[in-house]
C-alpha cells in the first residue's frame, strides 16, 4: 500500500468514527488546516519535477477531493443525529390541559361591567358622557340644586365633610352625581343629553349600603323634553338593562329639592324563593330617582326656564348590579377578594354591545 493510501484509510476512519461536530472539525484542522497532513503533502507539489507533479498531484489532490467528500457527508449525518435527539429530547406532551392566558385569566369587576352596559346602553339613545371630581364645593354639591342654606334635605345625605379652607369653606365628598348636572349645563349649550356615571360617598354601612359607592346621572336639556320622553328613556334602559322583553315600572311621586316634579322609580318583580327576577310577579323594587329639572336650578346654571325645560334621573349601580347578577351582600364589592372576583367578574375581552349582547 502506498503512503498515500495508508493516509487515506486512516483520515477516512478517523472522521466514519467522530461522534460530534466538534471532532469531526478537529480531523478537519489536522487534515486540511493550514498544518493538516494534507495541506503539508499539497505543498509538496511546488518543489517536485514536471513529471513527478503530473503523476503525484491528481493522487494528492484526490485524496484531498475524498476525504473533503468524507468530511461533509459525516458533518450532514451528525447534524440530523444531533436534530433527532433534540426533538425527542424536546418532546412536548400536547394532551396536557391549555393553562389560560393572563388577558384570559384577568376578570372585569361587576361596577365596571354594569357601567360598560349602562354607558353602551345610552350611547345608543344619543347620550355623551359627562363627568366631574368626587370633592365637590358645598355649592355644586347642594347650593346650585335648590338646596337652600340649612334646609333638612343636606341632613338627609349623610354628608362626610372637608377640613374647612382659609376661607372658612368646607368642601365635601359629593353624596350624588347631580353636582354633574350643573357643571354640564354651566359648560355645555343646550341642547344636552349625559350621563354622569361615578363615585359618591355616604356615611352609610350595611349589607346593601357602603360609605362610597356608585351612581349614574342622567340629564336632557332642550326646548321640549318632557316627563313622556323620560318614562320612555327609564323603560327603555330598563328593558334593555335587564334583558327582559318588557318591565311594568311604577312612578311615585317623592321630593328631590333640583326637580319638579319629582319621583322615585320602581320596577315590578317577583322575589319568590328569595330570587327577584323582573318582567314578572306582583312585587316592586325602587331602582331611581328622577323628575324635571326644577327652573331655580335652570337658574343657577345662567338658562332660561322659559326657552329650556329638561328632566334628570339618578341611580345606584352598585344596587342594580346587584340586582342584575344576584349578588345579596354590596360589602364584598370593595374588598378586593381575588375569589370574589373570579366567581362574580367578568371576561375582559366580552365588552358589551348592543349588537354583540349586552353579557353575551
Ligand atoms: N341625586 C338623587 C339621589 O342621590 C337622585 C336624583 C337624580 C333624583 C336626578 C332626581 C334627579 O338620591
Amino acid at each position: 500500500m502506498s503512503d498515500l493510501d495508508t493516509l487515506e484509510g486512516d483520515l477516512l476512519r478517523q472522521v466514519s468514527e467522530t461522534s460530534d461536530e466538534a471532532s469531526l472539525d478537529a480531523v478537519r484542522v489536522a487534515a486540511l488546516g493550514k498544518k493538516g497532513s494534507v495541506s503539508e503533502l499539497l505543498k509538496t507539489l511546488g518543489a517536485m519535477t514536471p513529471e513527478a507533479r503530473k503523476e503525484r498531484g491528481p493522487l494528492i489532490n484526490g485524496l484531498r477531493d475524498r476525504v473533503q467528500g468524507a468530511i461533509g457527508t459525516r458533518r450532514e449525518a451528525l447534524a440530523e443525529a444531533a436534530l433527532t435527539a433534540r426533538l425527542s429530547a424536546e418532546r412536548i406532551d400536547v394532551t396536557l390541559p391549555v393553562r389560560d392566558a393572563p388577558e384570559a385569566r384577568g376578570r372585569i369587576h361587576p361596577i365596571s361591567q354594569v357601567l360598560d352596559e349602562i354607558t353602551a346602553i345610552f350611547a345608543d339613545m344619543g347620550f355623551a358622557v359627562a363627568e366631574g371630581p368626587d370633592i365637590e364645593t358645598d355649592d355644586y354639591n347642594f347650593t346650585a340644586l335648590n338646596f337652600p342654606p340649612g334646609h333638612p334635605a343636606r341632613e338627609m345625605h349623610d354628608t362626610f365633610f372637608l377640613a374647612p379652607d382659609r376661607n372658612g369653606q368646607r368642601k365635601v365628598l359629593r353624596t350624588h352625581t347631580s353636582p354633574v348636572q350643573i357643571r354640564t349645563m354651566r359648560s355645555q349649550e343646550p341642547p344636552i343629553r349625559v350621563i354622569c356615571p361615578g363615585r359618591t360617598y355616604r356615611h352609610d354601612s350595611d349589607q346593601t349600603h357602603t360609605p362610597m359607592f356608585h351612581q349614574v346621572e342622567g340629564l336632557v336639556i332642550d326646548k321640549a323634553a318632557n316627563i313622556a320622553n323620560l318614562k320612555w328613556v327609564l323603560e327603555e334602559f330598563c328593558r334593555t338593562f335587564f334583558e327582559v322583553d318588557a318591565v311594568k315600572m311604577r312612578f311615585r311621586p317623592s321630593f328631590f329639592p333640583f326637580t319638579e316634579p319629582s319621583a322615585e322609580v320602581d320596577i315590578q318583580c317577583s322575589r319568590k324563593g328569595g330570587e327577584i327576577r323582573f318582567g314578572e310577579g306582583t312585587d316592586w323594587l325602587e331602582i331611581l330617582g328622577c323628575g324635571m329639572v326644577h327652573p331655580n336650578v335652570l337658574r343657577n346654571c345662567g338658562l332660561d326656564p322659559d326657552s329650556v325645560q329638561g328632566f334628570a334621573f339618578g341611580m345606584g349601580i352598585d344596587r342594580i348590579a346587584m340586582l342584575k347578577y344576584g349578588m345579596p351582600d354590596l360589602r364584598p364589592f370593595f374588598e378586593a377578594d381575588v375569589r370574589w372576583l373570579e366567581h362574580y367578574g367578568f371576561r375582559p375581552l366580552d365588552i358589551p354591545s348592543l349588537v354583540a349582547g349586552l353579557t353575551a
